[in-house]
């Protein structure tokens, strides 16, 4: 069999990652029979340097011609953003008949529904285990491991940087603008870091599990927002004297008037599980009837972690899986509701 092309748009600290990894472990990767190989990239500056040989691929400029390119049969979009290069190239590769592998939770949060049906109707894949939650195999968890229960409630840290953040502000009296520079430094924010903060990567994420553990349409509106921005080191400080810690918390819970989903910062007790989770780790907790209540903790973001979720993301394209790309809707959605900070 030919071996499975892939083009990787977009070389930042995700995508430099993933030509690592898989040049790593291709011999890993082809064990379904299938070999593994990058074959072109794109990205915005190419003299930069990335400590990476780039002379072997196929260089493009703009993403939408990379995915388009016969010289693929993946597009692994790591560009980002909801509109943009990234949609018009993740359109243009389903309509051109590539199988996509994103972690853009934006894009999907925003666009995720009609993108599924593309590629459903073309017949492609549209894999997406990076965008949610970094290097934890949350996706795949909920979707297949969890196919059998009926889900009452999933919650969780679903952004690495406000939890680096928080967790830095209280262990070393840190100002917030201070670690955010670090979380900056070390690659774990999003290009526009507002989205971290203020809550809207937390709420996109949350979307996508939202839509995968009850089975609704992604809704990113749906979803009540407010982020860490105006959290001061004295919140902090009374929060532990209380015998708390300050958590940024996204929450999708079945309710009377539906599944409701919200994201705010919450009062977490010192002793519970999900305070232990500190720096840019991630937890996932799921309530399902038959299993109980599970719980994922890892890396919610860094380059070679998301990259791990990526190249799972490539194993199965490889191997030749193909998945409905999110549940069937079966439930509704309640309005959102303004909650104010909680202890949980
Ligand atoms: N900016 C995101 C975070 C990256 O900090 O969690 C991973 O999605």
């Amino acid at each position: 069999t030919q071996p499975l092309r892939l083009g990787i748009a977009g070389l930042g600290t995700v995508g430099a990652a993933v030509v690592g990894m898989v040049a790593r472990r291709a011999e890993a990767l082809s064990a379904s029979g299938r070999t593994v190989a990058v074959t072109a990239v794109s990205a915005r500056d190419k003299s930069r340097d990335r400590g990476l040989d780039l002379s072997g691929f196929a260089w493009f400029d703009d993403p939408v011609a990379l995915a388009q390119s016969d010289a693929i049969d993946v597009f692994v979009e790591l560009v980002g953003g909801a509109e943009g290069p990234a949609k018009a190239a993740v359109e243009a590769a389903i309509a051109s008949g590539k199988h996509v592998v994103t972690a853009n939770k934006a894009l999907l949060a925003r666009h995720g529904a009609a993108l599924a049906k593309a590629a459903e109707e073309k017949g492609v894949a549209l894999a997406y285990e990076a965008s949610v939650a970094g290097g934890i195999p949350v996706i795949k968890a909920i979707r297949e491991g969890l196919a059998g229960n009926a889900v009452s409630r999933v919650y969780g840290i679903l952004n690495g940087t406000c939890n680096y953040i928080l967790s830095r502000m209280e262990a070393e009296g840190l100002t917030f603008e201070a670690c955010l520079k670090d979380a900056q430094a070390l690659g774990y924010a999003e290009a526009d870091p507002t989205f971290d903060v203020e809550g809207f990567d937390t709420a996109h994420k949350l979307a996508i599990l939202t839509s995968l553990a009850f089975g609704v349409e992604i809704d990113a509106d749906g979803v009540s927002v407010e982020g860490i921005s105006a959290i001061q080191p004295l919140d902090l400080a009374m929060a532990d004297e209380l015998g708390y810690r300050i958590k940024l918390l996204g929450v999708a819970q079945a309710t009377e008037a539906g599944i409701e989903q919200r994201v705010h910062p919450t009062m977490v007790a010192k002793a519970s599980a999900i305070a232990q989770v500190m720096g840019v780790t991630n937890a996932v907790t799921v309530d399902a009837d038959a299993v109980g209540e599970l719980t994922l903790i890892g890396p919610g973001a860094g380059g070679k972690a998301t990259a791990s979720a990526v190249v799972a993301d490539i194993a199965d394209v490889a191997a030749g899986v193909r998945r409905p790309t999110f549940g069937r809707p079966v439930a509704a959605l309640s309005a959102p509701r303004r909650v104010e900070m909680q202890r949980h």
